[in-house]
């Protein structure tokens, strides 16, 4: 039996629901309202929401609960935690490379992020202009960019894409924003951020479906949902994408969840949260599918344009909308809330390590590493003009044709977070003290310990090993 650890100086939530907020907070992003949608729409919707769901129910569900049980035991920053779990069950220190990895990987998911919630800024600023133009025209309820062509409308991705300068004054405002919160900390920052944004987040995403359902073509939105075509289900490709979002949308295999699981208190029964911070994330990922599809379908428009399906065909259907300008601004707003909240904990991982390694105060660790994301991001921006033609993988099969953004996502996405993912696996699995690992859980008696057991030290290891080799080479595949 080991004592309960508590570090000295370690910061908790104020609350359980507080830390159930943030971890929402942290799952509920762009990976679901830009990349949900997207990889439902490119991969032949019905087909990959079964697929899934399956996913997240079988694999992120169980890792989730592993990776906030290595924090909330460890109560360290990630990399501390998972060494000090390492030692207490005899395996060699090594394990925490783990963390290593996963802290890297999210550091540079961190930096295309903000490029893309910087996007989401920009339309913030055109469609609040066009908003304030709306109202002072006296017709508040005009449809978006009602002053423009509907070419025009789809012209501002392109036109934004050409535009470094303007794309990294976004970025910098948004990476500002993320390094401001979470160098105030983890009660007076993060927690703060997430208490008021989330609630504000599931307002406005209603109201947004609401108005979806009335006045778009929700019975087709519903039918491309939920009628999976099974011979689709299980291709490869949609497998494959399919349990990278699940990682990607969870938080999963970068530590997130660990560095936010370390300040849960001892009495949060992990197993539960770990259950309902799934649901939310699910819940959220097909109500924002509904919100978006209705829209998109009822003006003829296609669900597969791929990741422009957020800022290019859905501005282009709120033009048409009644009251789409209001709406246009409104879900760009819930857009940012819900990215800032998943940026603070990416940013949260690396902080936390510095605060601990070098015992640096949390503001200089904060803005170090803020400076660092932001300049690095500035790779992906001038991947969209400048350096548009720059193939830097180009031998690498998977990636040929990949530019330096699609370099950052993919290599986080497809290799580094389930590599890491699969090594956390095998660790609370096979290698980890079972006693330490199962009191941690909350799952006392019946069937779900064991449940959990197989699916984490079994089907975890091996899906993802799957993942990652066709994450690798694609041409296994087709
Ligand atoms: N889950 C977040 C989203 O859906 C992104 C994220 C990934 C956050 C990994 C933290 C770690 O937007």
């Amino acid at each position: 039996m080991v004592a309960s650890i508590s570090v000295p100086g370690q910061a908790h939530w104020s609350s359980k629901a507080a830390f159930v907020l943030a971890a929402v907070g942290s799952a509920v992003g762009l990976g679901n309202l830009w990349r949900f949608p997207s990889e439902a729409g490119a991969n032949g919707g019905g087909a990959f929401v079964l697929i899934y769901i399956l996913c997240v129910a079988l694999i992120g569900a169980p890792l989730l609960l592993a990776e906030t049980l290595i924090g909330r035991h460890g109560q360290r920053s990630t990399v501390g935690s998972a060494k000090l779990l390492a030692r207490q069950s005899n395996a060699s220190s090594g394990w925490a490379a783990l963390a290593v990895i996963g802290m890297i990987a999210n550091y540079l998911i961190l930096t295309f992020y903000s490029v893309v919630a910087g996007w989401v800024l920009y339309f913030i600023w055109t469609s609040g202009a066009d908003v304030a133009r709306t109202v002072a025209a006296g017709q508040p309820f005009a449809g978006a960019y009602a002053d423009l062509t509907i070419d025009q409308v789809r012209q501002q991705m392109p036109d934004l894409f050409a535009d470094p300068v303007k794309m990294s004054i976004a970025h910098f405002i948004f990476a500002a924003a993320t390094t401001f919160v979470v160098a105030r900390g983890v009660k007076g920052g993060i927690e703060v951020a997430a208490t008021w944004l989330m609630p504000a987040f599931f307002v406005l995403l209603l109201g947004i479906t609401v108005y979806a359902g009335i006045t778009g073509d929700f019975a087709a939105a519903v039918a491309f949902l939920f009628t999976p075509d099974f011979e689709r289900a299980l291709q490869p490709q949609v497998l494959n994408s399919a349990l990278g979002q699940a990682f990607f949308s969870l938080s999963l295999g970068g530590g997130a969840m660990v560095a936010y699981g370390a300040y849960a208190s001892r009495d949060t029964n992990l197993g539960q949260t770990s259950g309902l911070i799934s649901a939310a994330d699910t819940s959220v990922a097909i109500i924002a599918g509904l919100a978006i599809f209705p829209i998109v379908f009822s003006v003829g428009l296609t669900p597969d344009a791929g990741p422009t399906l957020m800022f290019q065909t859905l501005p282009a259907a709120f033009h048409s909308m009644p009251a789409g300008a209001l709406v246009a601004f409104a879900f760009f707003v819930l857009a940012l809330f819900a990215a800032l909240t998943s940026s603070v904990s990416l940013l949260e991982i690396s902080t936390a390590y510095l605060v601990e390694r070098f015992k640096m105060s949390r503001t200089l660790a904060a803005g170090l590493l803020g400076g660092g994301f932001f300049l690095i991001g500035m790779v992906s921006v001038l991947s969209f003009n400048v350096w548009a033609d720059h193939r830097p993988l180009a031998l690498v099969p998977g990636f040929t044709n990949a530019n330096w953004f699609d370099v950052f996502d993919g290599v986080t996405g497809r290799i580094l977070l389930p590599l890491s993912g699969l090594i956390t696996a095998v660790f609370i699995g096979w290698i980890a003290d079972r006693k330490l690992v199962d009191e941690e859980t909350g799952l006392k008696s019946g069937p779900l310990l064991p449940l959990w057991r197989f699916l984490v030290a079994w089907l975890c290891p091996i899906a993802v090993f799957l993942i990652l080799l066709f994450g690798l080479f694609p041409q296994l595949i087709s």
